[in-house]
């Protein structure tokens, strides 16, 4: 898909270009070991993944898995994204081959570069019998982690996943592999949406912050979005005006979801906030950007607000 992981340098070697080098140069030499082919489905930087090219990615994922021709898929990815796209991958792809996305914090030619040592972990952990059934993971820094959960925390260092609330679900070195915990309950799959729907529900990501101006909350309701993801601050909170602003578009029918702005832990219904009596839902543990998709998603499946809160629950 491109990234750091497929960079090339530029402005005389201080900077790189991510999204390059086509899959063919990555590949490693593992002979003797795994028999690897690569496909490009796009080569760019991640912050210019489109819908378009999830969807794309996705039917490629889903018809290799039901060819039954492989063992495992690995794809690589810049790290800008790479959550988001491991996480709608985990929501629309069906089957036990282990699927996992890896890329680079270090383009190649960089000191301490770790995109090779990603890939080959990411390559071990696809081969890995054990990892069937999974769903969706992402490795880095000898670290796997699930999809709903995996975020990156920091803008550079091979440090930079984490899966904040659960912790990594395994780890590499070399060519083994373990687990620590079963795979987590995944509430919605979708079935059926190899292409992107014309009618895909529009789902906004809204910023809180101290003496946020309601005006910005009412310019996304005038946007006229299926859904919009509050990333309260705290417990997924705002001012009462914000919230007062979208009670009236919730009442209207636009599906209103808190999120937190904090990185990690739950969003609770009806404590800080009567989200019953404003018509929300919470995000559970789900970061805003990845409760946007989920919604996203699960609005093309239904607007009934209770089947909706339940996608979001893991327990
Ligand atoms: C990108 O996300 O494409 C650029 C950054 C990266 O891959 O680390």
């Amino acid at each position: 898909m491109g990234g750091t992981i497929a960079a090339t340098a530029a402005r005389g070697g201080a900077g790189y270009v991510a999204g390059v080098l086509p899959i063919s140069r990555l590949l490693p030499d593992v002979q003797g070991w795994l028999r690897v082919d690569g496909e490009q489905v796009c080569n760019t930087g991640s912050q210019a993944v489109t819908y378009a090219d999830w969807f794309r990615l996705a039917d490629r994922v889903q018809h290799l898995v039901d060819g039954a021709a492989v063992d495992g898929i690995v794809v690589t990815h810049g790290t800008d994204t790479l959550e988001e796209t491991a996480y709608f991958l985990d929501l629309v792809v069906h089957g036990e081959v282990p699927v996992v996305l890896t890329g680079a914090m270090r383009p190649a030619h960089a000191a301490g570069a770790d995109g090779m040592a990603n890939l080959r972990a990411a390559l071990a952990v696809a081969a890995a019998p054990r990892a069937a059934g999974r769903g969706v993971l992402v490795v880095m820094n000898e670290q796997a982690h699930e999809a709903w959960d995996v975020q990156k925390m920091a803008t550079t260092g091979v440090h930079a996943f984490a899966s904040p609330n659960c912790g990594p679900v395994g780890w590499v070195r070399g060519r083994d592999v373990g687990f620590f915990h079963a795979p987590s309950p995944r509430p919605l799959r979708v079935a059926g949406l190899s292409t992107l729907p014309a009618q895909a529900a529009r789902v906004l990501v809204l910023y809180a912050h101290g003496d946020l101006d309601p005006s910005v909350a009412r310019a996304f309701v005038d946007l006229a979005p299926d859904g919009i993801v509050l990333a309260g601050v705290g417990d997924g909170n705002a001012s009462e005006e914000v919230l007062a602003v979208l009670s009236e578009a919730a009442a209207s029918g636009v599906t209103i979801v808190r999120a937190s702005r904090t990185g990690s832990g739950r969003v609770i219904r009806n404590v800080e906030i009567d989200d019953d009596g404003r018509g929300f839902l919470v995000a559970n543990y789900l970061s805003p950007q990845k409760a946007r998709i989920l919604l996203m998603l699960a609005l093309t499946q239904t607007r009934d607000r209770a089947v909706l809160q339940r996608c979001f629950m893991l327990d």
